[in-house]
C-alpha cells in the first residue's frame, strides 16, 4: 500500500505519540501526570448540557444540518461578538460554523493554497499551520515569534520571496504555546501587510475567552479594516470547556467565509444540529468563560510559584491554559520531556514540537486539578534541580 507523497511529508501529531507512551506507562501501572495536551478536566456547563439533552429529543434535529449552520447559532455568534467585542457580523455572509478550531484552520488550506504557494505560520506555533499547509502540497514559511517583541513575528522580517507567494499569514493570541498577549498596534500592521501583499489574515482566537488579572484579549476584527483583509477562527472548546463537542466558527471576510463554505459543502456535511443548539446556550451565558479563566488563574499561580520556588524565573501568561518555561541547562527540550516523563512519570510538551524556534522550553497545560497539578509541580522539582 502506497500513502500519499503528502501524506509521507508530515512529521508525527505530537500528541499521538504522548499519548501512545502515557498508555504504555499506564498500562504498567504508573501513575501519570499528563500536562501534555490542552484538554480541559471539569465537565461542560450543566446548562449546555441540558440544552443538548433538549435539542436532541427533537426529531427536527436528526436530519442532515444545513452547511450553513441553524439560524440560532449564526445569531449567537453575531450576538457574542457584538457584545463582547464591539464587532457587528452579517449572519448571512460572515459567520461559517466549523467542527472546531482544527478543521477550520485545515481546510482553510484546502481553499486558499496551491502548490506553489505559502502560508506564513508562526513559529513556535499550533501544529495545524504548518501541517495544513504540507498536506496541501504548499509550503509554510515559518515566522520566529520574538521574545523581544513579546512573541510576535516581526513582519519586516518575512523575505520578500515568500511575501509574494503568500495567500494566508496565520496569528494566534492568546498564543498557543507561550500564553503571550498581542502587543497594542500589531493588528494594525497585520492588516497593512495583508493589504500590501493581498494575504488573508487569519487569526486564530481560540483563547481570547480564557485570560487573567483583568487582561480583556481582543479580537482581530475589532481592528480598523481587518474584516477586508482577514478571518478570526473562533472556537468554543476552552473557554467553555467543550473540547469534545466541536464547535466554533469562520468569522469575517465574506469572500473568505464563502470560499471556506463551498469547501466544507464537499467536505463534511455539518454539525448535528443539537450540538449547535447547544452552543447557543453557550454563547449566550458570559458566566462560563469567567469562571473558567478563574480556575485557570489558579493553576497557572501554581506552577509559576512552583517554578519560582526552583529559580526558574517565568513570567506569568495572561491568558491561554498553559505556561511557557525554559528548559534547564543541559537539556535539549526533547531530552527533557523525556527525562521528565521517566523520572517523575509526568507529561510536559518539548517546546521544539512547536517549531524550531520553541526549541529550549517545555509547555505545562493547566489541564489537570489543583491538588494533581501541585503534586506534578512536586514531582517537577526534582528534575528542575530543586
Ligand atoms: C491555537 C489553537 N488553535 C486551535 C486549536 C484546536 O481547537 P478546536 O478544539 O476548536 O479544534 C487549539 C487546541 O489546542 C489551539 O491551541
Amino acid at each position: 500500500m502506497r500513502t500519499s507523497a503528502r501524506l509521507d511529508r508530515l512529521p508525527p501529531y505530537l500528541f499521538a505519540q504522548l499519548e501512545r507512551k502515557i498508555a504504555e506507562k499506564q498500562a504498567a501501572g504508573v501513575d501519570v501526570i499528563s500536562l501534555g495536551i490542552g484538554d480541559p478536566d471539569t465537565p461542560t456547563p450543566g446548562v449546555v448540557v441540558r440544552a443538548l439533552a433538549e435539542a436532541a429529543t427533537d426529531p427536527g434535529t436528526h436530519r442532515y444540518p444545513s452547511n450553513r449552520g441553524r439560524a440560532e447559532l449564526r445569531q449567537a455568534f453575531a450576538d457574542f461578538y457584538a457584545r463582547r467585542f464591539g464587532v457587528e457580523l452579517d449572519v448571512e455572509r460572515e459567520i461559517v460554523p466549523a467542527l472546531g478550531a482544527k478543521e477550520c484552520v485545515f481546510n482553510l488550506n484546502i481553499a486558499f493554497l496551491d502548490p506553489d504557494s505559502v502560508a506564513l505560520a508562526a513559529d513556535p506555533g499550533y501544529p495545524v499551520y504548518t501541517g495544513g499547509p504540507l498536506l496541501t502540497g504548499a509550503e509554510a514559511v515559518l515566522m520566529p515569534l520574538v521574545p523581544a517583541l513579546g512573541f510576535v513575528p516581526d513582519l519586516d522580517a518575512i523575505p520578500a520571496d515568500a511575501l509574494e507567494r503568500a495567500r494566508l499569514i496565520y496569528l494566534n493570541y492568546p498564543n498557543n504555546p507561550t500564553g503571550a498577549v498581542v502587543p497594542d498596534g500589531y493588528f494594525e500592521r497585520v492588516v497593512e501587510l495583508a493589504r500590501e501583499h493581498d494575504i488573508l489574515a487569519v487569526h486564530d482566537a481560540s483563547y481570547t475567552e480564557t485570560t487573567f488579572d483583568g487582561y480583556v484579549a481582543p479580537s482581530f476584527l475589532e481592528t480598523p479594516g481587518a474584516k477586508e483583509v482577514g478571518v478570526e477562527v473562533f472556537s468554543l472548546s476552552k473557554g467553555y470547556n467543550m473540547t469534545g463537542w466541536r464547535i466554533g466558527a469562520l468569522v469575517g471576510n465574506a469572500e473568505a467565509c464563502e470560499a471556506y463554505w463551498k469547501l466544507k459543502t464537499n467536505v463534511d456535511s455539518g454539525m448535528f444540529e443539537a450540538v449547535q443548539l447547544a452552543g447557543v446556550a453557550a454563547l449566550n451565558d458570559a458566566s462560563i468563560a469567567r469562571d473558567m479563566s478563574a480556575v485557570y488563574q489558579r493553576r497557572r499561580d501554581i506552577v509559576i510559584d512552583a517554578l519560582r520556588a526552583i529559580g526558574v524565573d517565568v513570567e506569568p501568561p495572561k491568558g491561554t491554559i498553559y505556561v511557557w518555561a525554559p528548559v534547564p541547562d543541559g537539556h535539549d527540550s526533547a531530552s527533557y520531556c523525556e527525562h521528565v516523563l521517566e523520572e517523575s512519570a509526568v507529561v510536559i510538551s518539548p517546546g521544539g514540537a512547536y517549531g524550531p524556534n520553541g526549541e529550549g522550553f517545555f509547555r505545562i497545560s493547566l489541564t489537570v486539578p489543583d491538588e494533581r497539578l501541585a503534586e506534578a509541580m512536586e514531582r517537577l522539582r526534582g528534575s528542575l534541580g530543586g
